[in-house]
């Protein structure tokens, strides 16, 4: 295929919403900036479109998309009930990286759900993401636009990196502002269920919907069954072996320092995503930072990008220090490196 490359800084924006609305009309594949990740955009209640996708990333039949829309009424002929708990969370945080499950209609196509009765709908906040959404007059299905199993693109070249060939235009809008995917929630029942943690954490669910929230996503358990088709595949994970190291900064600094010492005797090499709080332990090493351990949003913005970078300087090994707050979107981060981690190590040994 030959994939088009649509620049919002070269272009007149009107023009490339105009012709990104087209292609997805077409029934093609586009990939364009949302303010979470990059999604592979296809017509949602188009079976051969909603195809693509799943062939362009190779992702398993079974793993349902995400489907955008630029207003509430895109939505409403989407989901059978759209109930109170929905409505509040909607209300909350919409438009934004919030993605809602609920029973689906008969127009939702069951290749889009992953053969599920139940959709997730998502009004993106990016402008660029709206604009294209409109332009195409359609719900737009878009899971994040990296081949399955690689880290999630923040830039439109991580996307390039991964689907160049594959898909059939991408539009380049910078850089993510946020860098981790939307905060998934059950709205079926009376309590919402948190199936993935992001930007939008359990205590904004609970003062927005003034209930009680649960906790879907298992965390480092892998007897459960999995509430979320997602959560069984590997995820995030580049080429290189990936360890997270867990703790407080003095003692993940140390046991960093043992791994790089062991790594080095096995003539290996390994690439170290550093806090600022730690970075000068390390002078000679392969590094790059995740800015300070208080500050997880600047960890959100660079973890993908980081995970990618070490893995094209052909590092044996990535080592990523976890040592900053898991408060906010700290928790979403953690998740998203538990879940690439080959190993965890929490120092000192619990
Ligand atoms: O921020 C985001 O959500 C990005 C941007 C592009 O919007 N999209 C994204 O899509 O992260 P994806 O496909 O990479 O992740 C979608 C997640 C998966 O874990 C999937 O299993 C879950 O949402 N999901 C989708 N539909 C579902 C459903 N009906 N029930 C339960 N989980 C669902
Ligand atoms: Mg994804």
């Amino acid at each position: 295929k030959k994939t088009e490359i649509m620049r919002i800084a070269e272009k007149t924006a009107d023009d490339i919403f105009k012709e990104a609305g087209k292609l997805l009309r077409e029934g093609k594949t586009v990939a364009f900036p949302t303010e979470t990740v990059y999604g592979l955009g296809a017509d949602a209640l188009n079976p051969q479109a909603v195809e693509q996708i799943f062939i362009a990333k190779g992702r398993p039949a079974d793993n349902p998309l995400i489907v955008h829309v630029s207003n509430q009424d895109q939505c409403r002929q989407l989901v059978s009930t759209f109930t109170p708990i929905a409505r509040k969370l909607a209300e909350c945080f919409w438009p934004g990286p919030l993605t809602i499950i609920l029973e689906k209609t008969d127009m939702v196509p069951y290749i889009t759900t992953g053969r599920l009765e139940t959709v997730a709908i998502r009004m993106p906040a990016n402008q660029i993401a709206q604009n294209i959404i409109e332009a195409a007059c359609k719900p737009i299905a878009a899971p994040s636009a990296n081949l399955s199993g690689r880290p999630s693109p923040t830039t439109a070249s991580h996307v390039e990196e991964d689907l160049k060939g594959r898909i059939d235009a991408i539009v380049d809008g910078g850089e993510v502002e946020i860098g981790v995917e939307s905060t998934v929630v059950d709205a079926r029942g009376e309590v919402p269920v948190i199936l993935r943690p992001g930007k939008i954490s359990a205590e904004d669910i609970q003062q927005c919907t003034n209930s009680e929230v649960c906790i879907g996503y298992a965390k480092m358990d892998h007897t459960k069954k999995p509430l979320s088709p997602g959560m069984k595949y590997t995820h995030y994970s580049p080429s290189a072996k990936v360890i997270l190291v867990q703790g407080k900064a003095k003692d993940v600094s140390a046991k960093i320092a043992y791994l790089v010492g062991k790594t080095k005797k096995e003539q290996e090499r390994a690439g170290l995503l550093l806090t600022e709080e730690i970075q000068n332990d390390f002078l000679l090493e392969e590094k790059l930072s995740i800015g300070q351990a208080t500050k997880p949003e600047t960890a959100a913005k660079r973890i993908f990008a980081g995970l990618r970078e070490m893995d094209s300087k052909g590092m044996d090994l990535i080592i990523v220090d976890g040592s900053f707050t898991e408060k906010g979107i700290g928790t979403a981060v953690l998740e998203r490196l538990q879940k690439a981690a080959d190993m965890i190590i929490t120092t000192p040994r619990m």
